[in-house]
């Protein structure tokens, strides 16, 4: 077999006081002062607070960076990166969910390699020469699995752009899973960013690039999460958001080391033309390109329906295809997700640009099946 590499990330801690860990983190590093990067929204709604008690009872010196909107923006990192150097921090403490970790680990980056301090170079894979400004990544959302992957997303708002940046020196060092910051989350955040951890784990383990190692954990993610995102979303479950964070985590071990396939191109091209919420664009396109990527990977269709717990019985490829798809679009409506691009205000004359932007997305190169402008355009079709 070619050499693999696989890339995880150096401590995690997962649990309802996991947050405590991000003061012994500090500690055990000899770390100084701290940049932490959250959003206003957290703030005042007092998620943050939750790990910023613990860094004022531990006497933790810090400085705080809270310039962060939804679908972070190029700006937001230039001033991030500003208040870092202010702040003469030697780590970076995130609190946040991808938005948030996204932009620190642009703002962590661009410290250590200044000659990409005009951000829109990161896009790609990057060739930054040194490791980031070491990263304590503390998650609030169950959907991006930033607090362990390589990757992360800024929009460049004057070339209307999302731009997928993948770098194995953006990796944070200590991740945090505390149920208690998950457990804030409203129900329609908790399905957003439960139905985007799925898109994850089925297109990392369908990828071009997929192979055993992050399969294992990609088919795990999968049952993980259809056996507790009900619970997590209706009840609001604490064990069962415990197990969503997990799964999710889990996820992203997986698709940092195998990309992930044409949901995200075209959830991106819909974030950056319209700012659209990154997990309701990647929860209400998965069925539709499932429908048609599944056709090309029938072992794994399989497995997929087996993990979702779906019965098969002698199901035809197409049936189980169709099976996988209708699952997932009910979840979607169950959850009160839109179901049609036109219910989330996407114009018709707009698909072809999108579907032009998909293309040039860093994910389609390892979508299952190769595209092309005009099949984008059809499954853009399909899900209007
Ligand atoms: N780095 C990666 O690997 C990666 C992967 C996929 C997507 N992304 C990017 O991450 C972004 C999406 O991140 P996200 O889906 O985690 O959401 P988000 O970070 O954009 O947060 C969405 C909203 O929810 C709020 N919020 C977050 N946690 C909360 C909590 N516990 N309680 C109440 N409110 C909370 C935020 O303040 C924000 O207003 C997109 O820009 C996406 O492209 C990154
Ligand atoms: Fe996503």
């Amino acid at each position: 077999m070619d050499v693999k590499r696989l890339v995880l990330n150096g401590d995690s801690y997962f649990g309802a006081n996991a947050k405590e860990m991000v003061a012994t983190a500090f500690e055990d590093h000899h770390f100084k002062k701290a940049l932490v990067v959250t959003d206003d929204n957290l703030l005042n709604t007092g998620v943050s607070s939750l790990v910023l008690d613990v860094l004022n009872h531990h006497f933790i010196p810090y400085d705080i960076f809270s310039d962060v909107q939804e679908n972070p923006t190029v700006e937001s990192v230039k001033k991030g990166v500003e208040k870092g150097k202010e702040t003469e921090a030697d780590c970076i403490i995130a609190i946040g969910g991808g938005s948030v970790i996204s932009t620190a680990k642009a703002i962590g980056i661009i410290l250590t390699n200044p000659e990409f301090s005009d951000v829109t170079s990161l896009e790609g894979k990057a060739s930054s020469k040194y490791e980031s400004l070491p990263i304590i990544a503390v998650s609030t959302t169950i959907g991006t699995s930033s607090e362990t992957s390589m990757y992360y997303m800024i929009t460049d708002l004057e070339h209307v752009k999302k731009m997928v940046c993948i770098d194995v020196h953006a990796v944070p060092v200590v991740s945090i899973v505390d149920s208690d910051l998950l457990s804030k989350m409203p129900s329609n955040l908790l399905a957003t960013t439960g139905m985007d951890a799925l898109a994850h784990a089925i297109e990392g383990y369908i990828s071009k690039d997929a192979w055993l190692l992050p399969d294992l954990f990609l088919l795990d993610a999968i049952r993980l999460i259809s056996q507790n995102i009900n619970e997590a979303v209706t009840n609001h479950n604490e064990e069962a958001i415990m197990q969503m964070g997990m799964a999710q985590h889990l996820s992203g071990m997986g698709f940092s080391n195998t990309g992930l396939g044409i949901v995200h191109s075209m959830a991106h091209a819909l974030g950056a033309l319209y700012n659209t919420s990154h997990g309701v664009a990647s929860a209400l396109l998965l069925p539709y390109v499932l429908y048609y990527n599944l056709q090309a990977c029938p072992d794994k269709a399989t497995q997929i329906a087996h993990a979702l717990g779906i019965e098969l019985a002698n199901a035809s490829l197409k049936e189980v295809v169709q099976k996988i798809a209708d699952y997932v679009f009910y979840l979607n409506k169950q959850f009160g997700i839109p179901t049609r691009l036109k219910e989330i205000s996407v114009l018709e004359e707009d698909l072809p640009k999108l579907s032009e932007m998909a293309f040039q997305d860093i994910c389609t190169q390892t979508n299952p099946i190769d595209v092309t402008p005009k099949i984008l355009l059809n499954l853009f079709k399909n899900a209007f």
